[in-house]
């Protein structure tokens, strides 16, 4: 499968003593590779077979190995709040005992008890360290408290011996990563989606724009769920004041220009668009350099043209994505919305009546009507943004389904 899924995700490696520590290399370079922010703990034992520095510029992070260095931040618990899951590779007998029977006496195995996230072990031994009674019963309590282990591979070990023990695969890793973060058979693994949230400013001067009251809150809930189930997303969001939902990439833009740039950046890439943004219809038809003077004018009149339409533009790619817009109406939504799915060229329009207080702009919920090309209609109560973006993204699925098909 492929790992779209780990852009922007927070991963901690842990580094033991074991021969096999130079392999994670490639694990620590392809989860950066592929879009993860890494922080790697070594123990003292794992800095005899691998140099720091490699690590740290594998990372492009700082590698932490001392308990007591001094610094601005107590490292175990930072590293914990940090991390949305945590591989120790190679993990040696002497990591796994020490997790079994909670002994914090280094780094690495005092960060381990302070994780709550999805813990992988990858032990990597001598087949008849592996088979040890102690091994095998240490291993054994780590299952049963959750912990994922890896399943050594079988193949000549680095003392000569043939039998279990090899570190798996990065790839064998990254999918158990996958299923440790639920991701692994999540119903949007592989996809690439990209959302358009929040107003856009046209700017009429420096201190001047024409704007609307969108919050980017529907836009963000959207891009957070379609990245929980498991796809790539990229937010392009226009200026909003809310945090960017985790595992999703986020491109901060301003007017509608910059968003049509930032979105054909993405042009024959996607597999999913969603159209949340409150995008400006028109601009400026001059910008000034300067703040307009008021001087002894009582009027000042403003010349408007039209911005690029976004979503009709992407509507005209080819290969083309899923399309989903919205229909911001104060009157007759629905046969207003159903004629924008028309006329842009869309696979399924959400309607909203952005009249109301109580939904729409700046509301954390929203009521709202999902019509496909096919002219089928869903009224969805109101209900939260949230829960509305579980529900569109539910038709998506079912969308890509019908392409698949
Ligand atoms: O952001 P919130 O505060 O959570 O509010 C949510 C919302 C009300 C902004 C959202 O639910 C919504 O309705 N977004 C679309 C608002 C809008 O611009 O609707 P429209 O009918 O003007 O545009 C129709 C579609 O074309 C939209 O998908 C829009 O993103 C897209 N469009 C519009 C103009 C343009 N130049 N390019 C576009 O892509």
């Amino acid at each position: 499968m492929g790992h779209e899924w780990l852009r922007g995700r927070r991963i901690v490696v842990g580094v033991t003593g074991g021969i096999a520590a130079y392999k994670v290399c490639e694990l620590v370079s392809t989860l950066t590779r592929l879009g993860a922010t890494v922080r790697v703990v070594m123990t003292e034992n794992a800095r005899r077979f691998v140099g720091e520095l490699t690590f740290a510029t594998l990372s492009g992070t700082p590698v932490a190995h001392e308990m007591w260095a001094p610094r601005d931040e107590i490292v175990h618990t930072s590293l914990a709040d940090f991390a949305e899951a945590v591989i120790v590779a190679p993990a040696t007998a002497n990591i796994i005992g020490k997790l079994a029977h909670g002994i914090a006496d280094d780094l690495l195995s005092t960060t381990l008890l302070a994780f709550d996230c999805p813990i992988v072990m990858a032990p990597a031994m001598n087949t008849r360290m592996l088979c040890n009674a102690a091994v095998a019963a240490n291993i054994e309590t780590l299952r049963q408290r959750g912990v994922r282990i890896l399943e050594p591979e079988e193949g000549r070990l680095a003392c000569g011996d043939e039998g279990a023990g090899r570190l798996p695969a990065t790839e064998a890793m990254l999918d158990a990563l996958a299923e440790a973060l639920g991701v692994a058979d999540a119903p949007l693994a592989g996809m690439r989606v990209l959302v358009t949230a929040g107003p856009t400013r046209e700017a009429i001067d420096p201190v001047r724009f024409i704007s609307n009251p969108s919050s980017g809150r529907m836009g963000y809930e959207l891009a957070g769920e379609a990245a929980r189930r498991g796809a790539s997303v990229t937010l392009v969001s226009g200026p909003v004041s809310l945090d960017p939902p985790a595992g999703v990439h986020v491109v901060n833009v301003e007017s509608a220009g910059q968003m049509h740039q930032a979105v054909e950046a993405h042009r024959g890439e996607l597999d999913v668009f969603i159209g949340a943004a409150a995008v400006a219809d028109w601009r400026p038809a001059e910008s000034h350099d300067q703040k307009i003077k008021k001087g002894d004018r009582d009027e000042l009149e403003l010349r408007l043209v039209r911005t690029p339409d976004i979503i009709a533009s992407v509507a005209q790619w080819d290969p083309r994505p899923v399309l989903v817009g919205f229909a911001a109406e104060t009157t007759d939504l629905l046969e207003n919305a159903e004629r924008k799915l028309r006329e842009k060229g869309l696979d399924m329009i959400v309607a909203n009546d952005v009249c109301r207080s109580d939904i729409g702009f700046g509301s954390d919920a929203n009521e709202v009507t999902l019509i496909r090309a096919s002219g089928n209609r869903t009224p969805l109560p109101r209900a939260s943004k949230s829960e509305i973006a579980r529900s569109i993204l539910d038709e998506v699925q079912d969308l890509l389904g019908s392409r698949t098909d």
